[in-house]
């Protein structure tokens, strides 16, 4: 099959995780995807800001549109509303499936996105935009879709948990753990957005758009960040048997949808206390399935290059094979051990 072209737009966190991947396991997700993967280039604003040595200078790109035009994969990594909805929006346009991590353009105006790629025959995947590593959209869009959901609940921001803990283990002020939070790659490009509780708004919009398939937007989640969590606030809960989290809940009620984003007191012996660090966890509540949990890595360029790299290689394999995962011939041979090797 002729090789497979993905343009990364974006190299930052996240993206230089997945150009790192693409580049130095090409053989492996290649054969995974049935087809040669190969990236066409990387659209960056700056050709000459210092970056990873590991990435190659020939690949990099501020011609966005040029790059998506000659894409077969648009793997879009910038964040923001624009430039990516319009880059998105050509790519779809141009027949390019669509790979993003992007949840305030998802939960600002994922609809519209879907109803072009709907028109034009091409799929949309965005694992990597909620919770960053857990596989929880696609469980929700596909494993759960002939179930009843009537309750999302979890901790969906990094950041904010990985500052909450901060404050709660080290007696960090909330300014300094924020900073820890933007080194370590977990907070957006503007930290307010995680802060003031935007990021986990948006993901809460997703995730009940998901669960509930209906259209909710970022705009109808009710929103209190942690701004106005202070130390000794943390300190007392902690004293008392509880933490604090940020929780975002979304709900099926008898009236209609309704999805809110708020920080909670949590006893400590409940399992979202335990849910440390830059970690996530959400609880689904369903009908038929009962209760389900889902934990990982939240935030992070590597954890959430797992995702993007899955829906990437889904995305190829849609091309390749329609869909199907490649016949077990097609993987490379790795050798089985006898029984008494285990
Ligand atoms: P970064 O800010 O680290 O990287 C952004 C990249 O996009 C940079 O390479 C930047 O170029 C490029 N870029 C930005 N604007 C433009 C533009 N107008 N034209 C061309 N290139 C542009 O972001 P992250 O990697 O942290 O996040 C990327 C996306 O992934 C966001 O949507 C974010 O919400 C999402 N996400 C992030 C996670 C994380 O843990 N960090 C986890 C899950 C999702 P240059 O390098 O030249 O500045
Ligand atoms: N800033 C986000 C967080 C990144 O901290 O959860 C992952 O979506």
């Amino acid at each position: 099959p002729r090789p497979l072209r993905v343009a990364l737009l974006g190299c930052g966190v996240v993206g230089t995780q997945v150009a790192k991947t693409l580049l130095y396991d090409q053989e492996d997700l290649s054969a995974r995807v049935g087809a040669p993967l190969e990236i066409a280039g990387i659209a960056v604003r700056n050709v000459d800001a210092p970056r990873d040595i590991a990435i190659p200078r020939d690949l990099l790109t501020e011609d966005a549109e040029a790059l998506v035009d000659q894409a077969d994969v648009v793997v879009e990594l910038m964040g923001g509303l624009e430039p990516a909805r319009s880059l998105l929006l050509r790519a779809i346009d141009g027949g390019a499936a669509v790979v993003t991590a992007n949840k305030a353009l998802l939960a600002d105006d994922g609809p519209s996105l879907y109803e072009a790629a709907d028109a034009a025959g091409v799929d949309i995947h965005g694992e990597a935009a909620v919770a960053g590593a857990i596989p929880i959209v696609r469980p929700l869009r596909e494993s759960l879709a002939g179930d009843d959901i009537t309750r999302v609940l979890g901790i969906v921001n990094g950041t904010t948990n990985y500052v909450l803990d901060q404050m709660s283990s080290h007696g960090l002020e909330l300014d300094v753990a924020v900073k820890q939070a933007q080194e370590l790659g977990y907070a957006e490009a503007d930290p307010t957005a995680d802060v003031e509780g935007y990021d986990a708004a948006a993901k809460a919009a997703i995730l009940a758009s998901l669960a509930f398939h209906t259209r909710v937007r970022m705009k109808d989640v009710a929103c209190e960040g942690i701004s106005g969590v202070t130390a000794e606030d943390v300190e007392w809960a902690d004293r008392t048997g509880y933490c604090v989290k940020l929780l975002a809940i979304a709900e099926r009620t008898s009236e209609g949808v309704s999805a809110r984003v708020h920080p909670a007191l949590v006893p400590k012996d409940h399992p979202l206390a335990n849910v440390r660090g830059a970690f996530n966890a959400v609880f689904v509540e369903a009908d038929a399935a009962g209760p389900l949990m889902f934990y990982g890595q939240g935030a992070g360029g590597r954890p959430t290059s797992s995702a993007v790299l899955g829906d990437i290689v889904s995305a190829g394999r849609h091309r390749v094979l329609g869909g199907k995962g490649p016949q077990e011939s097609t993987y490379a041979a790795l050798p089985v051990l006898p029984q008494d090797a285990a």
